[in-house]
């Protein structure tokens, strides 16, 4: 899918459902803060949560204590449902309204990448690939990678859309030998609907030597 058409896509999703209805809407991003505070994140830290939409992962951070996030979505009616929801909570947020895979992150930025249920979107080889370069160059070395994607058994529909079910040693290849794996770790997601869905979540840290080698830099 081009980008016209993946951005019309999601704008008219957001504009015809509400955010509690979509079928993957999560009350709290439990595990996605579990792996945040098990990895000892400090509240100054830069975090960015990446193909965000509506989602409630920013109210669990904001609650947490953190004070520098970055929200990023294509659909800006899915940002404008979240800045509502937060009221004036939204200002301590930074907006992002930008395609992930060309979005112009400043380098080293960010401490925390955080994207559930984005990266599996992408079926196209040379799309994943710009993504993990987008990683590399927008996380701080030695920074936290928290990638979810549907695991294999998962479904091979997301909003409609086709997308690559992973393993966590499947998805942890996608991105080479510049992030270490940390750990995965296994969620069933019950949709609004009551329909069970697979998810896995991987845990990387970046590795600085391999940063220094990207070819980006
Ligand atoms: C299945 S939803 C997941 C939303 C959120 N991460 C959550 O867990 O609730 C996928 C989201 O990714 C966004 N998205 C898809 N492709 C994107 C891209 N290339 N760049 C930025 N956002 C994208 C969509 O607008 C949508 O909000």
């Amino acid at each position: 899918m081009g980008p016209a058409p993946m951005k019309e896509h999601w704008e008219k999703v957001y504009a015809s459902k509400r955010e509690t209805d979509v079928s993957w809407f999560q009350e709290h991003a439990w595990l996605s803060l579990q792996l945040i505070r098990e990895a000892g994140v400090p509240t100054d830290a830069a975090i960015i949560d990446v193909g965000a939409g509506a989602s409630r992962f920013v109210d669990d951070c904001l609650r947490e204590g953190y004070r520098n996030l970055t929200v990023l979505d294509v659909s800006a009616v899915a940002l404008a449902t979240a800045r509502a929801r937060l009221g004036e909570r939204a200002a301590e947020v930074h907006w992002l309204e930008a395609n992930v895979l060309d979005a112009a992150l400043t380098a080293h930025a960010y401490a925390v990448w955080h994207d559930r249920a984005v990266f599996h979107f992408l079926t196209d080889p040379s799309d994943r690939h710009a993504y993990v370069q987008q990683v590399l160059r927008a996380v701080k070395p030695g920074g936290l990678v928290i990638v979810a994607t549907f695991a294999e058994e998962g479904p091979t529909l997301c909003s409609g859309l086709p997308v690559v079910r992973y393993s966590p040693s499947a998805l942890h290849a996608e991105f080479g030998a510049a992030f270490e794996l940390l750990g995965h770790r296994r969620e069933v997601h019950e949709t609004p609907a009551g329909q069970e869905q697979a998810f896995v979540y991987c845990l990387c840290r970046t590795n600085p030597g391999a940063l220094e080698a990207s070819p980006e830099d």
